[in-house]
Parts: C-alpha cells; structure tokens; sequence
C-alpha cells in the first residue's frame, strides 16, 4: 500500500517539471495553432455583441462568405526537391520594405473588443516591422496611437463632405509620421449589418435587453471599457466641435458622409498628399483605371469583408484581372478572407504585392491585447515559412501564377463596365 505513494507523488513531480519546462502549455493562446482557433479564443473572451461586430458581414453575408470559399479553390501546384534550405519572406511596398508580405490594415473602434484597443495593436505590429494603418474611425487619435508605434504607419480616411476636414486629418497624419494615406471608397453609407441589429449594437455600446447578459458575463471586459476615455470616434474631437463622443456617428451621418465623392476628390488629394496614395475598395477594372488615372500610386483590392455591398464577388476572384491591367502601374494589396499563410502566397501568386489583415488581427487583439496580435503575426510568419517550403519555394518574391491552380474566369475582363476599359 504505502509503497504506491513514491510512485504517484514522482509522476506528479515529473507533471510538474514539464509544466515548468514548458513541456505542457497551460496557455491557450500560444497552443492556438491556426487563425481559426484565435477566433474561437476571441468568441469566448468577448460579449456576442462585440464578437459579431468584427466576425460579421452586410446583408445575408454572401460576399463574406465567398471571400474565404474561393480562396479555398486556388489549389496549389508544387515543385519537389528544390533547395529551400534558406528561405526569404521580406517584400517591398511603396518603397518600404516589410520583413512579410503583409500590414495590419485598418480596423475601427478597436476598444470595443477589450483591453486598450489600437494601443497594443500598433506595439505589436511595431515589434514585427510590419505597417500599421490607422482608422479614421479607431477609438484612439492619430497621435495617441503614433506615440505607441515603433514600426511603419499608415492611416486610412474617407472621402467626407468637407475637404477642411479630411485636409485637417491628413495633415495630422503627416504630423504624426504616417507614410502613407489608404483612402477608403466603398463607405458612402455603412452596410447593413444584421448580426449588429440583432445584437443592439453600437458605437459607443449601450447596454439592451437584447445584450445584457452576454455583458454580464465578461465583467472584465466590461471593465476594460469603462477605463480610458469614452467609446467613440476620437479622431472627431476638436472637429465635431460640441458633439460628445455619445453623438459623433450622428454628425459623421449628417455633417460628414458624402454621397456626392467622385475621383475628382481622389485628384484633390493627391494634389496635396506627396506620399504613397492608395485607393480601398477597388473591385472592378474600371475603378482601378479610375484610381490610376487620378494619380493614385496603388489600390486595395477589397470588398472591405464582405461588410459593405453584399453581392459582390469574393476579393480573390477579382484580383487576376486587376493585376493583368494594371499590376506595372500600380502596386496592388490584396484584402479579404485571409486566415492562413496559405492564403497571403494565393494572393501573392495572383499579383498581389502585400496582402492587409482585417478580422485576423482583430480577433488576436479581443483574444489577448498585444499578445493576441503578436501571437497572429507569429503564426503567419510560421505558416508562411511551411508553406513556402511545402511548395518549393525559397523566396516569397518568386511565387507566381505558374504554382497555383485557379478558375479562369478570375483572369477574363467581366461586365459590361469591364470590358469597356479593356
Ligand atoms: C472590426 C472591423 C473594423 C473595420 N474598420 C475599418 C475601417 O475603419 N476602415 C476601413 O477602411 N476598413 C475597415 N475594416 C475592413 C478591413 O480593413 C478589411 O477590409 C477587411 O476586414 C478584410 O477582410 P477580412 O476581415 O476577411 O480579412 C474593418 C474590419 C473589421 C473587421
């Protein structure tokens, strides 16, 4: 009997040293292997409310879902027994090198998801040299966010009714040392987003019958909230003179949004930004004529995930014939459905020069702050690097439409306003 108890008592102690070791991880962050199980780690730690907010799409979330299924059909066309012994992941975007082909792209109202938003977001792209776009809409200002960032910056502004005030934002942005302006055009008005009606969400969020409870349970991302200044479109201070944060959506809605935007604005604006000019929300031939021919240095392929006109075709499908028109005159980023470093080598195989993450690194920060996208990032770079190997490739920069399958109606013009431009 009591000659058992040495025994038990050593495999306990060897479970502990390998605990110690880190031979058994008790943190679900660092086990998360894939995107998709960050996801799950942001689902448990957030209210319904705030997870749908970035998890969800316009409408009946058609174009969402098709960003991520057609990437699934590029099907990838490998060479064996190549050395890849030493592999190069680095790319040029705009003149700025990137140690991955990837950017933290824009995402708004990062508080929401817990933590101190934006703030850890920008340290931990800064931590992997990788741009950082600020919102127009982040819940911090331009220069709160600049003063956390130690790599590349970029921001991201619309096209709003006074040009005072979009010349004010990008004048604060130079200030502030981004790089680059990312001008979002698929937001003449917010798309419809039904998981967020269901949920009663809001910016800033009010506390509803519909989500009390999932409020209640997750009382220290509740708390997270109340620290800080209040939940709201903090870029507008000093602009939406005498407006609180409670009512900055209503004067972006009625002082702001700008139905009447043509590419004469895109012109404008680069009459006064010297930088790097991108244009977000290209989906057709015609506008990325449109935005080269307005002076733009690049474009965002994107249909802003599928939150905006659902309906659209998935961001993938469009890329080929964007980048077979005019992939020499401009450089080219690929957003939308991105989960895998898998998914970044499609998206470089059909022309893109950099692809932008959106949910990913959104669901990284409402998992764990900073270490949340740190832990994105790190899975990225690692997926990229297997991947690349897999293929049979050394150098990210060498993959091309020869090492992947795709359908080829992706790359003919289609449309009538497609052809047109042909
Ligand atoms: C929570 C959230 C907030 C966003 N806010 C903005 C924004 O302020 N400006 C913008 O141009 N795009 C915004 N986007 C769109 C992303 O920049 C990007 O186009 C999209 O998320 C890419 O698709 P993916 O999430 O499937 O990767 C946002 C996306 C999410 C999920």
């Amino acid at each position: 009997m009591t000659s058992k108890l040495p025994v038990r008592a050593n495999a306990v102690t060897e479970l502990a040293k390998m605990l110690v070791a880190g031979g058994i991880s008790t943190d679900a962050l660092a086990n998360a292997p894939t995107i998709g199980d960050i996801r799950q780690l942001a689902k448990r730690r957030i209210p319904k409310m705030a997870f749908d907010f970035a998890d969800g799409g316009a409408d009946a979330e058609n174009t969402l879902r098709a960003n991520t299924g057609d990437l699934a059909k590029v099907t990838f066309v490998p060479q064996s027994l190549v050395d890849v012994s030493e592999q190069q992941l680095k790319t040029t975007v705009a003149g700025e090198e990137l140690p991955l082909p990837l950017m933290l792209g824009p995402a708004g109202s990062v508080r929401i998801f817990g933590g101190d938003g934006e703030l850890s977001a920008v340290r931990a792209a800064g931590q992997a040299g990788l741009t950082y776009t600020i919102s127009t809409a982040s819940s911090w200002s331009i220069e709160e966010i600049a003063a956390e960032a130690t790599g590349p910056l970029w921001f991201q502004l619309y096209m709003w009714r006074s040009r005072d005030t979009v010349r004010t934002l990008v004048e604060r942005a130079a200030a502030a040392g981004c790089t680059a302006l990312v001008v979002t055009v698929d937001v003449p008005v917010n798309g419809k987003r039904a998981r967020d009606h269901r949920n009663g969400m809001s910016i800033p969020p009010k506390v509803t019958l519909r989500n009390a409870m999932g409020v209640a349970r997750h009382p220290k991302w509740f708390a997270s909230l109340m620290r800080g200044p209040a939940i709201g479109f903090r870029n507008l201070e000093g602009i939406a003179e005498g407006s609180s944060a409670m009512s900055h959506q209503e004067y972006i809605n009625t002082e702001l949004v700008n139905l009447s935007a043509t590419w004469d604005d895109i012109a404008w604006l680069r009459s006064i930004w010297t930088g790097p000019l991108f244009v977000k929300g290209v989906m057709s031939l015609s506008d990325a004529h449109s935005a080269a021919g307005a002076g733009a240095d690049g474009v965002v392929v994107s249909n802003h995930g599928g939150r905006q006109l659902d309906g659209l075709p998935s961001s993938i499908s469009v890329l080929p014939r964007i980048v077979d028109a005019l992939g020499d005159r401009l450089s080219i980023i690929f957003d939308g459905g991105v989960r895998s470093g898998g998914d970044v080598l499609k998206a470089k195989a059909l022309g893109a020069d950099a692809v932008a993450l959106g949910r990913s690194w959104v669901w990284g920060a409402a998992a764990a702050g900073g270490r949340g996208v740190q832990r994105v990032i790190d899975i990225y770079r690692s997926e990229l690097r297997e991947s690349l190997i897999l293929l049979g490739l050394d150098n990210v920069e060498n993959i091309d439409r020869s090492f992947v399958n795709f359908p080829p109606e992706w790359s003919r013009p289609e449309g009538s306003r497609d052809l047109q431009v042909r």
